[in-house]
């Protein structure tokens, strides 16, 4: 007797592998093709004079017509990758954009009107801070910086003109934890937006919606590209809030383009297990570092040593590729170190498969007085390793010989 044929269900509440894989996908597309196609094209057409009215009276409305008009307001790949990026964040809706501060400086232009005021946490993202300080100080938008997870400090901070509030998690490059909880709950009760940049967790390890988060940054230039061969950003959450922002980018200008989309909907398929190589690996890393005689500190959210352990611990489920040290011996043998790398590359950066490593002054604070960079609390010993998927016992063989050559 023949088996009985069997019957694939979709699955109801399908993981996050499988998500990466599929979220967003037509079930058939053009042709039969197994993957979505890049739709190269910077318009579209009308068969008529009525379909040209109809959609027009259907976007007054805002009634979703499933069809587009002019590659600025849309298009379909860019549509697919949007959609599993906001599958993946648990996002009503998300938008793509052309770079991470592309994300980052729409979301702040738009929710802050002029006269208004925002609130940043430290370690973020020196262009960010500098983006807050020298472009939106001229438009009349006020900045304050709060230490990230100083609570008391960031009420005190708010103002009635506050309108936003920011912070990464885990930041860089102390990777410091924010507890998304008690940010959340602090802007609901002032009625500010509330803005992370998680870029450093991805959606595989953290999702900072689901503790009350009102939009979530990425640079997908990072793990959501994964290979270090786009540009690229993401802002997702209450479809309310990114149509307002795919509008305000529409007339703006600043789109994202489909060949990267498409490569972000490759990048993305492997994400899951790609977070968890970077995961697996930079714990392994820590810890080796972590007891290395050369080492002086190592800043990793995976160590029961760093302060922002238990909160990581509670709401990621990963810590994450990302860490930092600090190199006995200061600025020449934190140098020595680096030239001495022949696996692992000097370069900025981070998030793609390979192990890059930098020198944080060096690379980012070249322009820096020795005064402003203790001021920063970036001391020249201190070297960032963005861990890769490699084979962890390559990666160590490489820092043990850089490390006995510091
Ligand atoms: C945490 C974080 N946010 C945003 C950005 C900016 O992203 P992009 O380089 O894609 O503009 C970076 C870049 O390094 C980053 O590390």
């Amino acid at each position: 007797m023949s088996e009985p044929p069997v019957t694939l269900t979709q699955p109801a509440c399908p993981g996050q592998s499988t998500q990466a894989v599929h979220a967003s996908e037509a079930r058939t597309k053009p042709h039969h093709a197994l993957v979505e196609p890049i739709f190269q094209t910077s318009t579209y057409t009308f068969d008529n004079m009525a379909d040209t009215v109809d959609y027009q009276t259907a976007h007054i409305f805002g009634v979703e017509t499933g069809r587009y008009e002019y590659g600025r307001y849309g298009n379909p790949t860019i549509a697919a990758a949007e959609a599993r990026l906001a599958a993946l964040e648990g996002a009503e809706s998300a938008i793509q954009v052309a770079s991470g501060m592309a994300a980052l400086t729409y979301t702040f232009l738009k929710f802050l009107p002029s006269g208004s005021h925002l609130i940043l946490t430290d370690d973020s993202y020196r262009r960010t801070r500098q983006f807050c300080e020298e472009l939106l100080k001229p438009l009349r938008v006020d900045c304050s910086v709060v230490p990230l997870g100083d609570f008391a400090a960031l009420e005190a901070a708010i103002r009635p003109e506050t309108r936003l509030v920011f912070s990464e998690t885990p930041s860089n490059p102390y990777l410091r934890v924010l507890d998304l909880r008690q940010f959340a709950e602090i802007a609901r009760r002032h009625h500010v937006v509330s803005v992370v940049d998680a870029t450093l967790a991805t959606p595989v390890n953290l999702r900072p919606l689901d503790f009350g988060i009102d939009l979530v940054i990425h640079s997908a230039t990072k793990y959501l590209g994964g290979h270090n061969d786009l540009l690229a950003g993401f802002i997702a959450g209450r479809s309310e809030l990114i149509n307002l922002l795919r509008n305000y980018i529409g007339v703006l200008g600043g789109i994202s383009d489909p060949n990267t989309a498409f490569l972000l909907l490759r990048g993305m398929k492997t994400l899951a297990i790609r977070v968890a190589q970077h995961n697996r690996n930079a714990q392994v890393v820590a810890d080796y570092l972590a007891a290395h005689p050369k080492v002086e500190c190592v800043f990793y959210p995976g160590l029961k040593t760093h302060p922002g352990h238990e909160i990581a611990a509670s709401q990621m489920s990963g810590f994450g590729g990302l860490l930092s040290f600090r190199v006995r011996g200061g600025q020449a043998a934190a140098f020595r170190f680096l030239d001495a790398l022949r696996l692992l590359y000097i370069s900025p950066s981070l998030g793609g498969v390979e192990t890059l490593a930098l020198h944080v002054t060096a690379m980012a604070y070249p322009d820096c007085e020795p005064e402003v960079r203790a001021r920063l609390n970036m001391p020249d010993d201190l070297v960032r390793l963005a861990v890769g998927i490699e084979d962890a016992q390559d990666i160590i063989a490489d820092l043990d010989q850089a490390l006995s050559q510091a």
